[in-house]
Parts: structure tokens; sequence; C-alpha cells
């Protein structure tokens, strides 16, 4: 767990959509505020977490440019489909069929939404609300007018530049204990200061039913593949912000969350997940636990 550091500055808080828009300038004065969870502000020579805010918002306006190839490559679009179906029938409520003739439509949440890659593959006809966060404002900007553009009548959108570690319970959040019946996460917890926490958000922020669905990269199932992971890490860090070698199913494992599904892929480096609170009773017939841990 990251330790609470004082003189590091916290950043301004926007809100965007639904009409509402908020700028929480008193946070920079404030020391007892837990934006400053985020102790390190680089990465450290062994790859110790970070806040990578600050590489996201420099490399925002080049980052779908630079990555479009390695995602082609890895044909990542596959698994944003896979994740974009999920957003649609991963919650109990997703599973019964829910239309738009009168019957209520998932409420979602993507953290760390980043450009909004996965924008192309939503079906907002099938999403009640939709509500996209990142840390990052520069990439959030980028995801907003994405959104705009290709869905401009949609009119539940919200957009909120916010670290996935406070966007529940912190009293900083605009999102404070709102609840979702999906929460999802593309790409995420590698570039979290604490991965763990802000996943114990995202299951925290869901209604009864509701289901986090995760697709993430992380650590491969092979030792050689781990030690090019492991010796290029910092390098990886300081470019593009993102820890490549984190233990993904262990990080998981460490916030208790029960697992419902489970996949890895790219020689185990691609991580798929359904997860559901483990105090939350409320199960679809068709799901079964998945005995992973
Ligand atoms: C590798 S990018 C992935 C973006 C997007 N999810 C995707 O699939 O393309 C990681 C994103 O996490 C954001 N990020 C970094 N630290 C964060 C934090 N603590 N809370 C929320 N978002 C964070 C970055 O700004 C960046 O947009």
């Amino acid at each position: 767990m990251l330790l609470i550091q004082p003189d590091i500055a916290p950043k301004p808080i926007l809100t965007l959509g639904f009409g509402d828009s908020e700028t929480l300038n008193a946070l920079d004065k404030d020391e007892s505020s837990p934006y400053r969870l985020l102790e390190e502000r680089e990465f450290g020579s062994n790859c110790t977490a970070a806040d990578s805010t600050p590489v996201y918002d420099e490399g925002a306006a080049s980052y779908d440019r630079n990555i479009n190839r390695e995602e082609y490559f890895m044909a990542m679009s596959f698994w944003r489909k896979w994740v974009a179906n999920q957003v649609v029938t991963a919650s109990v409520l997703g599973k019964q069929n829910i239309s738009a003739d009168g019957r209520r439509l998932p409420d979602v949440l993507e953290v760390s939404a980043g450009t909004g890659r996965n924008i192309p593959f939503l079906d907002v006809a099938k999403i009640g609300t939709i509500t996209f966060t990142d840390a990052s404002s520069a990439m959030l900007d980028i995801c907003r007018e994405k959104f705009q553009k290709r869905f401009p009548k949609y009119k539940y959108a919200r957009f909120s530049t916010i670290p996935a570690e406070f966007v529940h319970t912190s009293e900083i959040s605009p999102l404070k204990n709102k609840k979702y019946d999906v929460v999802y996460e593309t790409f995420g917890l590698c570039s979290h200061a604490d991965p763990i926490k802000a996943l114990q958000e995202m299951l925290g922020a869901l209604k009864p039913g509701g289901r986090v669905v995760l697709v993430e990269h992380g650590r491969s199932k092979y030792k050689w593949l781990n030690k090019i992971l492991d010796n290029g890490a910092i390098i990886r860090a300081r470019k593009w912000g993102c820890r490549w070698n984190l233990d993904i199913d262990e990080i998981v494992r460490q916030t208790g969350a029960e697992v419902l599904y489970h996949d890895r892929s790219h020689l185990g480096t691609t991580y798929s997940f359904v997860l559901k609170r483990p105090d939350d009773n409320i199960v679809d017939a068709t799901e079964k636990k998945y005995r992973f841990f």
C-alpha cells in the first residue's frame, strides 16, 4: 500500500456531462486530500509504483497513433469486442435481456477510459447511462470528443477526471457512493499507483448483481518471457506509463473478489475477468463460480 505524502499537489477534478461541470481547485490547498495517496511521481529503478498521470497527460495527443500498430498485431479489437458485449450482458440485470421497451438498462462505469478506445465497440442502445473516468484529463478529453462524435444523440454519458483509487469512497469523487451494474476497465491496472485499491473501489461501486469486467495485461505464464518483461519494465513504464510485469491474478486475489470468469491469452500476458463482490449473493442460474484461486 502506498503512503500518503503531503508534498504532492493534488490536481483539479473536472466532471462533464448531464450538464454539470465542477472544478475542485480547493483540493490544491487541502493537505488532508486523499489524492496524495499517489506517493511517487516517477517510477523507481526497480519499477516501483508511481502516479503515471503525467506520462499520459503528456502523451495523450499522440497516444492513439502510437498504440494502433501494437493493438493491431495483438488483435486487441477482439478483446475490446468481448468487453463491450460483457458491458451489456455481464450483470444479472444484463442477463435478463434488458431492452429499451420500458425495462431498465444497465448503468455502467468505465474506469481508466483513456482516449476511449472501447467506444467504437459499444452498443449504447443497450446502456442506460455510461460514465467514463480517467486520472488524465488530457486522455479523457479525447475520449469525450470521440464519444460525442460517434453517439451525438446519446444524452446519458458523463465524464469525470478522477483516479480509480478514489472513484467510489473518496470525498473528492463526484461519483462518491454511486453504484453501477457493470464497472469495466481495459489495460488500466498496469498504470495505477495502487491497483489493489483501484479494483477494491470498482467492486465497491457495484449494485447487487453487478459485475466488474476486466481485460488487463501483465506477467506471462512463461519464465523466459517474464525475464524480458522484467528487464524492460522501467523503460516501458517511463515511456508508456504502465508496468507490464504485474501479476494481475495476484492483484485480483488480494481484493477478495469472486471470480466468475478468467482467461489468459498472448502467452498468458492478456488477462480477462468477470468478477463479483464476495458478499453479493445475487447470481444468475447460468453463472458458475470459477475455481481459479
Ligand atoms: C494503458 S492506458 C489504457 C487506456 C484505455 N483503458 C484503453 O483500453 O485504451 C492507461 C490509462 O490509465 C489512466 N490512469 C493512470 N493512472 C490512473 C489512475 N490512478 N486512475 C485512473 N486512471 C489512471 C491513464 O491516464 C491512461 O488513460
